[in-house]
């Protein structure tokens, strides 16, 4: 609508100049008039700054399953508030996915700085953002902030070419080797979760018993059909000797990124702990199963996270 005018009088100046004082376009500027007038009363405080368009950047901290929550709640946020959304290069996600909205053209020098740090619940305020350029602060793991742009997520998280190409030479062999086979990527996740400063936190890692339960239960639901377990995890050799089973495939050694890719192009996943599997079982999109004590009970880490804002509702707890 062209008439987005901030006074009736200019409103009415520009029809004029363009020909078109119409009763239509009178009334058109008697309406944007009447708005702009409860605009002004609603919010004298913000009269200043308030013509857009906004910018909305965020800050990235650890690694890449926490940048893919950090950029996709960015997106959610932007789009649900129309703010213009940025990041600047340099994160991990700029040589594994086609994001589209790196720019280091834009300065966020200025910006009004917001940090949340509870990792794991929603925080109203950030669907209310003042109307600012704004710079977020915190880690997000809460997949309500993009709920309502799942689509284009998804494409934001294309993987680049060249790495898409391993990904698929990976999991080819695996399909070739396997024909027929439902293939479910598994994520086992251990490493620094479980030093003592972490499990005191209340990361929670789950025993052997976790994935034969998700396996099973995997199995059951795919009754009929032949399933191979392709697993992928920071502690391979732990892999080797406990979940020695035949219908389990253990990855060669690989990047975090081509391991990354290779279960988000399962046909499913099992996940255990950390965000780096949930990313992988968000993207497959197929059946998620995952470790019901990754927040240990009654720790620290428990009581900063909303259970039905972290796992979609669709997702399936399992436990050891
Ligand atoms: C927002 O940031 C842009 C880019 O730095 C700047 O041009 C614009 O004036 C800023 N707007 C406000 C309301 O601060
Ligand atoms: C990877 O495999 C998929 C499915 O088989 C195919 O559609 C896609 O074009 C392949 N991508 C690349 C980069 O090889
Ligand atoms: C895996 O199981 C097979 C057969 O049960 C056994 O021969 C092999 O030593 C086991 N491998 C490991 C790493 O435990
Ligand atoms: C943790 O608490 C939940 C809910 O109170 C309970 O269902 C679950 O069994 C507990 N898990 C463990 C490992 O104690
Ligand atoms: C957890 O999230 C759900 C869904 O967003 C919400 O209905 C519920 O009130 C939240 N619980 C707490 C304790 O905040």
């Amino acid at each position: 609508m062209p008439c987005v005018r901030s006074s009736l009088r200019e409103c009415l100046a520009w029809r004029l100049r363009s020909g078109l004082l119409k009763m239509t376009g009178a009334v058109a500027c008697l309406i944007v008039l009447y708005m702009s007038a409860l605009t002004t009363l609603n919010s004298i405080d913000e009269s200043q700054a308030n013509t857009g368009p906004f910018y909305l950047t965020t800050i990235f901290q650890s690694r890449l399953g926490n940048h893919l929550f950090i950029y996709a709640s960015l997106l959610g946020l932007a789009r649900a508030q129309n703010r213009t959304p940025f990041i600047p290069s340099g994160t991990y996600l700029d040589n594994v996915f086609q994001i589209s909205h790196v720019d280091d053209s834009i300065s966020a020098e200025g910006f009004r700085l917001m940090r949340h740090t509870t990792f794991g619940v929603v925080y109203p305020s950030l669907w209310n953002l003042p109307r600012e350029n704004i710079t977020l602060h915190g880690p997000r793991e809460v997949f309500r902030y993009f709920e309502n742009i799942e689509d284009e997520v998804r494409r934001e998280f294309t993987f680049c070419a060249p790495l898409q190409r391993q990904i698929n030479e990976t999991l080819g062999k695996v399909r070739a080797e396997f024909k027929g086979h439902v293939i479910v990527g598994v994520h086992v996740r251990r490493g620094d979760f479980l030093i003592d400063f972490n499990k005191k936190l209340g990361f929670g890692v789950p025993k052997v018993s976790y994935f034969i339960n998700a396996f099973h239960r995997m199995r059951s639901m795919l009754k009929g059909r032949k399933v191979t377990f392709l697993t992928a995890s920071d502690d391979l050799e732990w892999c080797h000797e406990n979940l020695n089973f035949t219908d389990v495939k253990i990855l060669e050694p690989g990047s975090a990124e081509l391991h990354f890719g290779v279960l988000a192009n399962c046909d499913h996943v099992i996940l255990s702990s950390g965000t780096y599997g949930w990313w992988a079982a968000w993207l497959a999109d197929g059946i998620s199963i995952y470790y019901d004590g990754y927040f240990s009970n009654g720790s620290r880490m428990r009581s900063d996270v909303n259970l039905s804002d972290y796992y979609p509702p669709r997702w399936i707890a399992v436990g050891d």
